[in-house]
């Protein structure tokens, strides 16, 4: 599967390309060093998200009529859509505040948690404090239409991160860089069906609507399982918001009504411990009488994954920041930057969850 290794510690980067970097010397992809701070990229340089392919046309600010600037003397702000009581969103914005700070990049930022108006306004705040550039993990795809239009208006650049906005590349928005989301949902259905011996009931946990990931997330496992498992029935599909209380109290009207439910897709890891506290609260006992497959890689579910109590977790890497101030970088080279920036995640299985623990390739 493109971009996805099942070794921990291994990582895919194909078709990296260095831009001619002409206000940070720091940018080659992969974590090459900046020669100003000396210090090692942010997380060690280790998990943090690699490249695995790109798609064009490219964007540089000349092309999208940004005034030339030099990142390390300007402001950038990021804006967060969810809570960081999710690791997913507390490693990401840990990932890009280190990496600001390594670069010694002024940086603002704001945490909507989950509310779309709440995004706008904080957009379109740290425009107003003065923000020349924007690094914005959007939460839905549509929603955020005002201020990214806010942002254009003023010629600032916008880099989406992790979900993507509708809109035209290099017009509504830079460049976006994350997952192959349908690639997941697709290795997330081989994994169940291959724990339920390509039969059984199955439940699906969504993720929040109107975005692409739960959407792509939806479409990639409903093909597979179309496409590769005639005796493995979509019993129940429901949206948990990618929240973990939300996800246990769907997971119980789902059992209520669906005792026979022999297998759990949760489109994310928190909605994968709701329905696990869900499935051990109706007598059940989780990796026997139900497996369940989920999708983002955190350590605890890894830790479930190397117990028997889940069945595997493909990893979304949340750690953007030297990847991210990377594009940056390119955008304001004349090389410019892809308008999709797909990155390689990890697959975790019973074989390899024990050693991406002792590894730290979990979050
Ligand atoms: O957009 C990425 C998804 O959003 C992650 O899988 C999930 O945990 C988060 O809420």
């Amino acid at each position: 599967m493109v971009g996805i290794s099942s070794r921990p510690g291994r990582r895919t980067v194909v078709g990296l390309t260095c831009a001619a970097v002409v206000l940070l010397a720091s940018g080659c992809a992969k974590g090459v060093e900046s020669p100003s701070s000396g210090a090692p990229p942010a997380g060690g340089g280790k998990q943090e998200v690699a490249q695995s392919g790109e798609r064009g046309p490219n964007c540089s600010s000349a092309q999208y009529g940004a005034p030339m600037l030099d990142l390390t003397k300007a402001t950038v702000g990021f804006s967060q859509s969810e809570s960081t009581s999710n690791p997913f969103r507390a490693t990401e914005t840990q990932s890009i505040t280190d990496e600001a700070k390594r670069l010694g990049i002024k940086l603002i930022q704001r945490n909507a948690n989950a509310n779309v108006p709440q995004q706008n306004t904080d957009i379109q705040d740290m425009i107003a404090q003065g923000a020349q550039v924007l690094i914005v993990a959007p939460e839905n795809s549509d929603g955020l239409a005002p201020a990214f239009a806010a942002a254009k208006a003023k010629h600032i650049p916008v880099l989406t991160i992790d979900r993507t906005v509708n809109g035209t590349a290099c017009s509504d928005f830079i460049g976006f860089i994350g997952s192959d989301f349908l690639g997941q949902a697709k290795i997330a259905a081989d994994d169940l069906a291959g724990a339920l011996g390509g039969q059984g009931n199955v439940a699906v946990l969504q993720g929040t609507s109107g975005n692409n990931v739960a959407t792509d997330r939806t479409n990639g496992f409903n093909q597979q399982i179309a496409a590769k498992y005639p005796g493995i029935k979509v019993v129940a599909q429901q949206t948990a918001n990618f929240d973990q209380a939300t996800g246990q109290k769907v997971m119980e009207q789902i059992l209520q009504s669906n005792p026979d439910v022999t297998g759990v897709y949760a489109q994310n890891d928190t909605m994968a411990l709701g329905a696990i506290q869900a499935i051990r609260a109706a007598g059940k006992t989780p990796g026997k009488d139900v497996k369940v497959v989920a999708i983002d890689g955190t350590e605890q579910c890894v830790r479930n994954v190397a117990d028997g109590v889940m069945v595997a977790d493909v990893e979304t890497n949340p750690r953007f920041g030297p990847l991210a101030f990377q594009s940056l970088q390119r955008f304001y080279s004349p090389e410019g930057v892809p308008g999709t920036v797909l990155i390689s995640d990890h697959h975790f299985t019973s074989a390899n969850a024990a050693d991406a623990l002792k590894n730290g390739d979990v979050y």
